[in-house]
């Protein structure tokens, strides 16, 4: 990879994470020069003249540091386990984005049949595969990429995995969890050739939103 002067290059995950990890962000001293929530920009330069931040999708940031287009990265714990990443190391668990990877059924339905061969709707085929997998249950799979509340009230689907932070979503379309599978939060991720060819200017980077998280915590 080729060095660029030690720029050091962060690629935000837009929508509810950006919202959350610009504040950590600017507690760790990198603030964009002008507001990226007013902006269709793209690339941002920041206080610090050596850090530049990308906004991206969210399901595209860990594809950004994958590949070394961007030293660091903010991803959500669910799209990471998606992600098919060889060249990515995860740093810090940020503890925004907070929500829960669950099995959710129609409130007027009996309990999930732990014995039958359900159908499974998800955005998070990955995941849910290794959850009923690990418990020896045998699933089909129905790979959605959004609104996947909707899969049960059609008769697409007997379950869906979905994230669940207020519960509110489920309620409002007759759903309620059946089981929840794992945390989620977002996660400070970085490129592992990065890591080791700019390892000097990432540590003060690193440090500095490892204790904006924890200042967070008092
Ligand atoms: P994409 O555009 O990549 O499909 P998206 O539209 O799902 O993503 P967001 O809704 O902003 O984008 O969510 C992105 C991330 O935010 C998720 O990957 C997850 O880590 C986190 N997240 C999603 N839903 C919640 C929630 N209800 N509460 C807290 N965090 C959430
Ligand atoms: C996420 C998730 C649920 C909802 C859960 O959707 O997919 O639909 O949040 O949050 P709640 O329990 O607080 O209601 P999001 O708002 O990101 O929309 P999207 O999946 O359509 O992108």
């Amino acid at each position: 990879m080729k060095n660029k002067n030690k720029e050091i290059v962060i690629a935000l995950s837009k929508g509810r994470i950006l919202e959350q990890s610009l504040p950590l962000l600017a507690e760790a001293g990198i603030k964009p020069l002008e507001s990226i929530k007013e902006s269709r920009k793209l690339i941002f330069p920041t206080t610090n003249p050596k850090i530049k931040l990308l906004v991206v999708r969210a399901s595209d940031a860990p594809t950004y540091v994958e590949y070394g287009a961007a030293d660091l990265g903010i991803a959500g714990k669910d799209v990471l386990l998606e992600a098919e990443c060889k060249n990515i190391f995860e740093l810090v668990d940020l503890k925004v984005g907070k929500c829960r990877l669950c099995v959710a059924k129609r409130q007027d339905t009996a309990e999930l049949d732990k014995t039958a061969i359900l159908k499974v709707a998800s955005k998070y085929v990955k995941s849910a595969a290794q959850y009923f997998a690990e418990q020896g249950r045998q699933v089909r799979l129905i790979k959605l990429y959004g609104s996947m509340e909707l899969a049960p009230l059609v008769d697409l689907a007997d379950c869906i995995v979905d994230l669940v932070d207020t519960g509110n979503t489920l309620r409002a379309n007759g759903l309620e969890v059946a089981e929840t599978i794992r945390e989620i939060s977002s996660r400070l991720i970085v490129n592992r050739a990065s890591f080791t060819l700019k390892r000097e200017e990432l540590l003060p980077i690193v440090r500095a939103i490892e204790t904006a998280v924890e200042n967070r915590k008092n």
